[in-house]
């Protein structure tokens, strides 16, 4: 069933555990994660980027996803990162019931007033908004301890903010960053900064930038010519720490793009005779499956459907 994100994130926050939140773009991705959500009984968040809309249609989503949606577990249609105000706008008059504002690179005065203008079109049609505060960008990347100071989530910040906007959830930068080269060594997230903000700030805290790149899918697709070098992600511990101190959803992309580029890696090179596209996907589907089953399990929303 279609839920919005408070339905499902505020219960989370408090039993502490986390919704996965997984990017799509396609068919694919969509049916592999809503398959590991069915088979794990865990509700799920359905996240699609700008350049998700911008690459597949707005409609088409809505349409798949709504399709996807009458699995018996809650699902939530999710706007990632809007930036563009007009698209949130539609994807609100359109059936999403969760939007993140995303402001985050703009000056505190600009974001919150342009959050509340998001949550003022959103909660009248019962839609959750998510914002953000602070600057995501690994922890290895900030020169000294007053930069990093600066880029990273304020608690108490933190809190004004969420008292100006009244989002329904936020999105911290902890030391995460997207992609598959978030760090250089095994760097650990600041958990310290996690558990001030989440003494002040009561609402569902999102956590972006946590895909794992994990070893054996990493291995995998590099043993069909991937070419990943140094990509390394989040550890499962500060995934643990993280979901014990607020963390209530945590986005995950890159671990499905390398899931996905493994199997279809594979799937090409062991199947050199075969040109029916779903037999060379299907690899590639079950892969993504596992890896956000594996996520279900490690973030313990598995069985809360
Ligand atoms: O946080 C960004 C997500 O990984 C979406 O990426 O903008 O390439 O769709 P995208
Ligand atoms: P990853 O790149 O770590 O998967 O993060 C995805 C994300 O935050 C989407 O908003
Ligand atoms: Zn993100």
């Amino acid at each position: 069933m279609l839920v919005t994100a408070k339905k499902i994130l505020v219960p989370a926050r408090a039993k502490k555990y986390a919704v996965p939140a997984f990017n799509v773009n396609d068919l694919e991705f969509l049916k592999s994660v809503i398959s590991a959500a069915v088979k794990m009984k865990s509700p799920v968040i359905v996240q699609t980027s700008e350049g998700a809309i911008q690459y597949a249609g707005m409609e088409y989503l809505i349409a798949m996803i709504r399709v996807a949606a009458k699995a018996p577990v809650p699902v939530v249609m999710h706007v990632d990162h809007g930036k563009d105000l007009n698209l949130i706008r539609q994807a609100i008059q359109s059936g999403y019931t969760s939007v993140m504002y995303d402001g985050s690179a703009l000056p505190y005065a600009e974001n919150v007033r342009n959050t509340k203008k998001v949550v003022s079109w959103a909660h009248p049609r019962g839609v959750s908004v998510e914002a953000e505060i602070g600057a995501l960008a690994g922890i290895e990347d900030f020169v000294s301890v007053e930069e990093k100071d600066a880029k990273l989530t304020s608690p108490e910040e933190a809190l004004r903010f969420a008292n100006d906007t009244k989002c329904d959830s936020l999105a911290v930068a902890i030391g995460t960053s997207h992609g598959a080269f978030k760090f250089k060594d095994k760097t650990h997230l600041d958990i310290e900064r996690l558990k001030k903000i989440s003494k002040l700030v009561k609402l569902p805290i999102v956590l972006h930038g946590a895909s794992g790149v994990l070893e054996d899918v990493k291995e995998l697709a590099e043993k069909y010519g991937a070419k990943l070098g140094v990509a390394r992600g989040v550890l499962d511990a500060d995934i643990t720490q993280a979901i014990k101190y607020g963390v209530a959803k945590i986005n995950i992309d890159t671990d499905l793009r390398l899931a996905f580029t493994a199997g279809i890696r594979e799937a090409v090179h062991d199947l050199p005779k075969v040109i029916d596209p779903r037999k060379l996907l299907e690899p590639a589907n079950l892969l993504m499956r596992e890896v956000a089953m594996r996520k279900m399990k490690l973030f313990r929303s598995a069985g809360r459907a």
